[in-house]
């Protein structure tokens, strides 16, 4: 191919069959049903077993994606997991999902973006392709936030969930797959979403565990007030660098973390409801995972088709942002 795009030749995803409903949280902690659904729209989440870390939900989505995509493991030149949860400080959780799948030929690393980090490394991906280094990347974005998670604290335990969702990327028709994308930070508020202990700031000892700086923290109301602001100026900006038009956008696939966020990204590209996938209902906020389940799931449904301008959009800690515009490239018996 001598001109060509990158795009999404395979995705899959994966989330643990454990179901926690926030009337199991109201046991826990001073919260209701009611509180949750109308302040987030989160009815229930998934958590996953003891036994399993973030390889593990990784490694399960990644077999559902190259199944798709109709590739070997060890045809993957590059692995890159998107996540805030990874199974150890170090190694990389991508190094232990390449050993799970047998990607043998692979490049590994890890990303963290916070919730934006499946943009950020969907993007990585399609300029290494770009860049002719690599042909074939498989992106993961995978969390089991329920371990960093304050379960006595209810102002952050009853947003997260735990999942994994991953593409490959591959080379496409020119025109289609990613035709635009956006990133950006904003380093000066990054203590508004954190997770003091453990690194080498705060190395974990029996004084920072203690104070519970081990946990995520945020500042709920702050982080709200720059979601809205980042999603709708990022999808704004993506659209622009596509050279589209509100009109022209088919699709939206945000980051899952409140529905009153993405109710008003929604207003703001004039969508209506049913052009939104919306799945934080039965999951929760899964924060790099949440994209990549989302699309997984409106692809299956059929709500994508060929030729579709989709976008992406998320925001998390850092505080970052990102947005990618996806012409969706693949036949829908291909799916
Ligand atoms: O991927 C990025 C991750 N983070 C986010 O997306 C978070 C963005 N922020 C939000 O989604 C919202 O700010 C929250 C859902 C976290 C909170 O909703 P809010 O409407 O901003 O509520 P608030 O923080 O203003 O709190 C209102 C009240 C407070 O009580 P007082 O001070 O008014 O007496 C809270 O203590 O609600 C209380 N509250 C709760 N009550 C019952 C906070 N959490 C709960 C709870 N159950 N779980």
């Amino acid at each position: 191919m001598k001109n060509f795009s990158v795009g999404i030749s395979g995705i899959g995803s994966y989330v643990p069959d454990k179901v926690v409903t926030n009337d199991d949280l109201s046991k826990m902690v001073d919260t209701s049903h009611e509180w949750i659904v109308t302040r987030t729209g989160i009815e229930e989440r998934r958590i996953a077993y003891q036994d399993m870390a973030t390889s593990d939900l990784s490694t399960s989505a990644a077999l559902n994606a190259l199944e798709d995509a109709n590739l070997k493991p060890e045809e993957i030149d590059l692995i890159i997991v998107a996540t805030v949860t990874s199974d150890y400080a170090l190694p990389s959780t991508a190094c232990i999902v390449q050993k799970n799948i047998g990607a043998v030929k692979a490049a590994a690393f890890d990303l963290n973006a916070g919730c934006t980090g499946f943009v950020y490394a969907m993007i990585t991906g399609a300029n290494f392709i770009k860049a002719g280094i690599y042909k074939k990347v498989l992106v993961i974005g995978g969390e089991t936030l329920s371990r960093i998670v304050n379960w006595r604290d209810r102002n952050t335990c009853v947003l997260f969930g735990d999942g994994a969702g991953a593409c490959v990327l591959e080379a496409c028709e020119e025109g289609y797959g990613i035709i635009s994308s956006e990133l950006g930070s904003d380093g000066d508020n990054y203590e508004f979403l954190i997770q003091p202990g453990g690194g080498s700031k705060e190395p974990a000892r029996i004084e920072s565990i203690a104070k519970d700086l081990h946990y995520i923290q945020m500042d709920g109301r702050e982080v709200f007030k720059f979601a809205v602001r980042a999603m709708e100026n990022s999808s704004i900006r993506a659209l622009e660098l596509a050279n589209l038009d509100l009109e022209d956008l088919d699709f939206l696939v945000p980051h899952q973390a409140n529905i009153r966020i993405i109710d008003s990204a929604r207003k703001k590209l004039k969508l209506p409801e049913e052009k939104v996938y919306v799945n934080l209902n039965k999951y929760g906020n899964m924060s790099s995972a949440s994209i990549p389940v989302a699309l997984d799931e409106a692809i299956k449904k059929g709500k994508i088709k060929k030729g579709d301008n989709v976008l992406l959009v998320a925001f998390g800690a850092g505080l970052t942002w990102g947005s990618l515009v996806l012409r969706w490239n693949k036949e829908d018996e291909d799916v």
